[in-house]
């Protein structure tokens, strides 16, 4: 499949790309482990849950379990959820606590009514706005995921997903989708003016909640809007597409965005061609 971006998304879908050797590094890689689990902190935080009193909760997309490891620390039981063998056989050797379930998710999730306290998903729901089968429908997917994991949490439960959105129409479709299942709730973004460190929190509530996500870490920046409010998510994505969304210098793309920039000018600019920004072959 060819790739659009540096995304993994676009490079396969996600039971190719989280093979056995990707899943390895994945799991292995320092960094990584440090960063999923302070977003599955994070997302822990923002369940709020009720204090010193262990929860049953789904993992979505738990891949090989450094998110349901810091669920574990906490002293909360889990189930784990992945389309991915590799990854599930990585938790299964590193004998992760949880429970583990190899499904997709965009074929909704199978549990009884009720079963969940909550549910976290960490860098995993942006998958599902991908179509990689000609038969796949992202809106039509999201819906059979937020249908069914609304009737799997208890009433009140809470879904936290910290996620990678591609841009403000993706957040338009996923949010405009957990609305229809049935959800309520908003978006945090926590230190929306770095480019790097900006992060995505979708916080669901499967009925009305009575509070706001629980902030209690002073060092965090929070925005939070509410649905059917999305400009300030819209803002965000324009800033954060505006800082990191830039095509690469002499890419064909950047020298099209700089014609159209220049002809948006009134100057006059060649016509755009299949040659257009293609490398020039060296002639010795
Ligand atoms: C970046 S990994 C994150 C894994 C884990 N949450 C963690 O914190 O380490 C994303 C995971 O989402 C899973 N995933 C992607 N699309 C999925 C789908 N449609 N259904 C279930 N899992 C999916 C991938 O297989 C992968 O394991």
């Amino acid at each position: 499949m060819a790739s659009r971006t540096g995304r993994p998304e676009h490079r396969a879908p996600p039971d190719v790309f989280y093979n056995e050797q990707e899943a390895r590094k994945y799991t292995q890689n320092s960094r990584m482990i440090g960063i999923q689990t302070q977003m599955s902190e994070r997302a822990v935080e923002l369940l709020n849950l009720p204090e010193n009193q262990p929860c049953f909760l789904l993992d979505v997309g738990c891949g090989s379990g450094l998110s349901g490891d810091y669920l574990t620390e906490e002293g909360h039981y889990w189930v784990g959820l992945d389309i991915s063998i590799a990854m599930l056989d990585i938790a299964l050797e590193r004998e992760v606590e949880g429970d583990l379930i190899l499904g997709d998710m965009g074929q909704g999730v199978p549990f009884r009514p009720g079963t969940f306290d909550g549910c976290i998903s960490i860098s995993a729901l942006q998958w599902l706005c991908n179509a990689d089968k000609k038969s796949h429908s992202p809106p039509k997917r999201l819906y059979k995921f937020f249908s069914s994991l609304y009737a799997s949490l208890a009433r009140g439960g809470r879904a936290v997903f910290q996620m990678y959105p591609e841009n403000s129409e993706q957040l338009e479709l996923i949010t405009a989708q957990a609305m229809k299942a049935g959800f309520t709730g908003g978006m945090v973004v926590d230190y929306p003016n770095s480019t790097k460190a900006k992060k995505f929190f979708l916080c669901l509530f499967a009925g009305v909640s009575d509070s706001l996500p629980k902030v209690t870490s002073s060092i965090y920046f929070h925005h939070l809007s509410p649905f059917g409010h999305p400009s300030d998510v819209k803002d965000a994505m324009m800033r954060h597409r505006n800082m990191k969304g830039k095509s690469a210098k002499k890419s064909r793309d950047w020298i099209l965005e700089k014609k159209e920039r220049r002809r948006r000018q009134g100057r006059t600019v060649r016509d755009d061609t299949k040659y257009t920004g293609r490398k020039r072959k060296n002639h010795f």
